[in-house]
């Protein structure tokens, strides 16, 4: 272990805090020339894990990489600089993750001077880093989720020592502006709106790798909406672990509903926001959603689970009764909205009487579509401590029977989107089908149809023609 430098080691405790006040730092870096001599032209490959805050990352990595005039490659073999963006909310994340380190072992072997770097959620626990330093020697450099912006320091020091370095810490955090970023995409973009969580449900490894929760200023988050409308985006979405409580920490007046409306006004054709959490959802939200066309009727509202013995030991903030009554309140303003939401099956000692509830309440709020996953413990969580009487095969058992559950309604909504028409948003040449091309309504289900390359990005009217469940079958259709 001598050959390393330890800048900084993350620590659990640590990033349990929230003490601390975040700092609105502006970023200004001015890059070395070594830096830029060395970089230029050169080769960055980044594959990205997890959530749309991760794509959000990569985005902003990119873009710090390319003030040093580096271009992004696809290829990891032609790559001067690799690196792995992680995410920690399930082991088979981390698993992909090893996996594709694993690969680097041989690129390496043939590309000596290529530099591997880890980032992101899965290296913001020590024991990771450690694992992945005695395992793993093809990994040169490790950085964290809060010094992204450090990233062109961290690469200078890294080239004049030349040792395995590591610089990742847990605090709650800072907000930096300015960070230059380069888009995925020209017509739809992630913004985010909020960083962190505070929540801390029992199970979640996020609020240690992402820390406090802090909301960036209304000022600043317009003026990144304002210049995509401005650039002609067609779909914005705006991002937080959990949207609904933006502008808590604000001493303002701002929160969520007056954000909403601001950023519709701004006029992007499209607007979207993720995450909800049910007990901070408020009612002048739905009035923003219900009033504006440009919104989305679509919500994420995860609820984990039915049951409210099993909420509790979650650490989830409402109870089954209360969240029916948000949907309520939700259908009776904008009857309809479509609801999607993520639940865990196999919380430690879940019996089948409690997963039951999870299917009951699921088929009551009739959910568009879902993400569902099966439990799984995050070292240095409170769930993670539980002892546990379910095995692993009967959680197996139930999540199937709550996607056969779940899949009855989803059909239903599938089938009564047969023959009727929806503004559908490009996003791709269909993976299938060369000839065909995927996009998006406003329920984020996924819609395939016959089009030309050319309609990438564009918002096109396509009528429904055939139900395949997970996704659907349409052609375009001029109105
Ligand atoms: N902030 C968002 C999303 C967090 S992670 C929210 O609160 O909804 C996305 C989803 O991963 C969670 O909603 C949860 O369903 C799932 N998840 C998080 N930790 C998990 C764990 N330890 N095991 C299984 N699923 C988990
Ligand atoms: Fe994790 Fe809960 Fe925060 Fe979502 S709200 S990120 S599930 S701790
Ligand atoms: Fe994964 Fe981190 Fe997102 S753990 S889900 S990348 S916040």
């Amino acid at each position: 272990m001598a050959n390393i430098i330890y800048k900084n080691m993350p620590d659990m405790n640590e990033g349990r805090k929230r003490v601390q006040k975040p700092n609105t730092i502006i970023y200004d870096y001015e890059p070395s020339e070594k830096l830029i001599s060395k970089f230029k032209g050169k080769k960055v490959y980044i594959s990205t894990y997890g959530c749309q805050a991760n794509i959000r990352d990569e985005e902003t990595i990119l873009g710090i990489l390319s003030t040093i005039d580096m271009e992004r490659t696809l290829n990891p073999i032609e790559a001067d600089i690799a690196i792995l963006n992680t995410c920690a909310v399930r082991e088979n994340a981390e698993d992909k993750v090893y996996g594709e380190i694993g690969e680097f072992k041989a690129i390496k072997a043939k590309n000596k001077e290529l530099i591997l770097m880890l980032c992101g959620c899965m290296v913001e626990q020590k024991h990771i880093i450690e694992f992945v330093l005695e395992k793993y020697p093809q990994v040169d450099v490790i950085f964290g989720t809060h010094n992204i912006h450090d990233l062109l320091k961290i690469l200078d020091d890294f080239i004049l020592k030349h040792k395995r370095y590591v610089d990742v810490s847990s605090k709650e955090g800072d907000i930096i502006e300015n960070l230059p970023v380069t888009r995925i995409d020209n017509y739809k973009a992630f913004v985010n709106i909020s960083y962190g969580c505070d929540k801390f449900c029992t199970y979640c490894i996020v609020p240690y790798t992402r820390g406090k929760e802090r909301s960036r200023n209304i000022k600043d988050i317009l003026k990144e909406c304002k210049e995509l409308v401005d650039s002609g985006y067609q779909e914005i979405t705006l991002l937080g672990q959990n949207v609904d409580s933006y502008g808590k920490d604000l001493d303002d007046g701002t929160n969520f509903a007056i954000l909403l409306e601001e950023v519709a006004k701004l006029g992007i054709p499209r607007l979207r926001f993720l995450t909800s959490y049910p007990s901070d959802f408020k009612d002048d939200v739905i009035d923003v959603i219900a009033k504006y066309d440009n919104i989305m009727k679509y919500i994420h509202l995860p609820i984990q689970s039915g049951s409210d013995s099993v909420l509790k030991r979650m650490g989830r903030r409402y109870t089954s009764e209360e969240y029916l009554a948000l949907v309520d309140r939700i259908r009776a303003k904008i009857p309809n909205i479509a609801l999607s939401t993520d639940i865990i099956v196999g919380f430690p000692n879940e019996t089948y009487e409690e997963f039951l509830k999870t299917i009951e309440i699921s088929r009551k709020v009739d959910y568009t579509s879902a993400f569902t996953f099966i439990y799984s413990p995050r070292k240095g969580t409170p769930a993670a401590k539980l002892v546990d009487n379910v095995t692993y095969e009967e959680k197996s058992k139930r999540f199937k029977e709550l996607v056969d559950a779940l899949a009855i309604d989803f059909n239903k909504h599938a089938n009564e989107m047969v023959g009727k028409t929806y503004e559908v948003l490009v996003e791709s040449v269909s993976k299938k089908n060369k000839e065909m091309l995927s996009g998006y309504p406003y329920n984020n289900k996924v819609v395939h149809f016959k089009g030309d390359e050319s309609l990438i990005g564009k918002i096109v009217k396509v009528k429904i023609t055939e139900n395949h469940l997970y996704s659907l079958l349409g052609e375009i259709v001029n109105e």
